[in-house]
């Protein structure tokens, strides 16, 4: 019986990280709260408890891909690959114009917009100009940046821009272990000097936001730097760290498996389902306007729900797909095996791997 690695893509290491994580939705939530977005919330939930698939509410999360194109080449990340197979989705970038169709049409509902992808969102110049439309509609953004960027006013921009939460990913403290992990263009130090800026501009300006979050993934090579970086942190003066489990294929090298966490390579079907929200709460859209209901297999244009440069979102968001995979989420025992959408793949769900769709090829 084949090994599957059946853990989320990203895990928190211990209670505290996975807390965090909660309470920065819930900042969001209680900031941009308005009537609207609370009658929304209500039905979306309401719908989901139901088992409603068919539903008359609209996402209050969004997940855009701003940037489909990184400058780093993080291991095991399907944004950095250079070669693409047949059907995998090119990576580009989204146009400002596409982002504000987008949140003209969701705005109303959303209470937050995690503004990145596979690729890096802080490279081109739009994503702050998309930073700012949100905001000024009330609406958190979350960026997440490897940080790595040559602009010498790139702090002065992230503030001017209103984001809520930076998450800056550094997956280690040395020159050796960041590139090991996110290539061997990664230059921590400068990632470093520019979080140091960013935290003394909103100093400077007695901001609180953007709250900084980094981000560490934790792996067999760099976990004894842990310590260190907890160290680095605190002289950087960033609001948190926050270690975590990053996703590899199970037949990466020994060296990805970290012994903080336990190897959750367990028997297929072995795991009862945990169930999912996403696709009440939430979608997620693709550099090239594709939607999704989350960012799992977001790989192959193929898997998509629908297209923005021919859809509109709510026709999407209640579209065969999207009601296919909340009848598959509500009732996933009475699963019938024909339904082509992606939850069939999930994990999450408890359901046994299928073939993807790639390897039948
Ligand atoms: C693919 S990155 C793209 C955004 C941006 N370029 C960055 O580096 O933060 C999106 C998120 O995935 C996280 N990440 C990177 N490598 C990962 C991995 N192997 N498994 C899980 N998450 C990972 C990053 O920390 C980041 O928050």
């Amino acid at each position: 019986m084949p090994l599957i690695d059946l853990q989320g893509a990203t895990a928190g290491y211990g209670a505290g990280t996975r807390i965090r994580i909660m309470a920065g939705h819930l900042r969001s939530l209680v900031r941009r709260l308005t009537p609207a977005r609370f009658l929304n919330v209500m039905k979306a939930e309401g719908n989901r408890v139901l088992g409603r698939t068919r539903i008359n509410s609209m996402p209050f999360f969004l997940k855009i891909e701003s940037s489909g194109l990184c400058n780093l080449g993080c291991r095991w990340c399907t944004g950095s690959r250079t070669e693409r197979a047949r059907g995998e989705r090119q990576r580009t970038r989204m146009s400002l114009e596409r982002f504000q169709e987008i949140i003209d049409e969701t705005g109303k509902y959303l209470f937050r917009v995690n503004l990145y992808g596979f690729g890096e969102p802080l490279l081109f110049p739009e994503t702050l100009d998309m930073i700012r439309y949100c905001s000024h509609r009330n609406i958190s953004v979350v960026v997440s940046s490897n940080m790595n960027i040559r602009q010498d006013d790139l702090a002065e921009g992230i503030l001017g821009s209103g984001l809520e939460q930076l998450i800056f990913s550094c997956h280690g403290t040395s020159g050796k272990t960041v590139k090991e992990f996110m290539g061997p263009e990664a230059e921590p130090d400068l990632a470093f000097e520019n979080v140091r800026r960013v935290v003394l501009e909103k100093r400077r300006q007695r901001s609180r936001y953007p709250i900084v979050s980094w981000q560490f993934c934790i792996t067999g090579f760099n976990q004894h730097e842990m310590e260190e970086a907890r160290k680095i942190a605190a002289g950087l003066g960033v609001n948190e760290i926050r270690f975590i489990k990053p996703w590899f294929p199970p037949d990466a090298g020994r060296e990805w498996h970290s012994s903080l966490f336990p190897e959750r390579s367990v028997m297929k079907g072995e795991r009862r389902s945990r169930g999912c929200a996403w696709p009440w709460r939430g979608a997620y859209i693709s550099c090239d306007s594709g939607v999704l209901p989350c960012c799992r297999e977001e790989l192959f244009v193929r898997n998509d729900y629908g297209n923005l440069s021919e859809t509109g979102f709510r026709e999407i968001w209640n579209g065969t797909s999207f009601v296919k995979s909340r009848k598959l989420i509500g009732n996933p025992g009475g699963y019938i095996p024909e339904t082509p959408v992606i939850c069939r793949n999930c994990p999450e769900l408890g359901f046994p791997p299928a073939v993807p769709e790639w390897e039948k090829e």
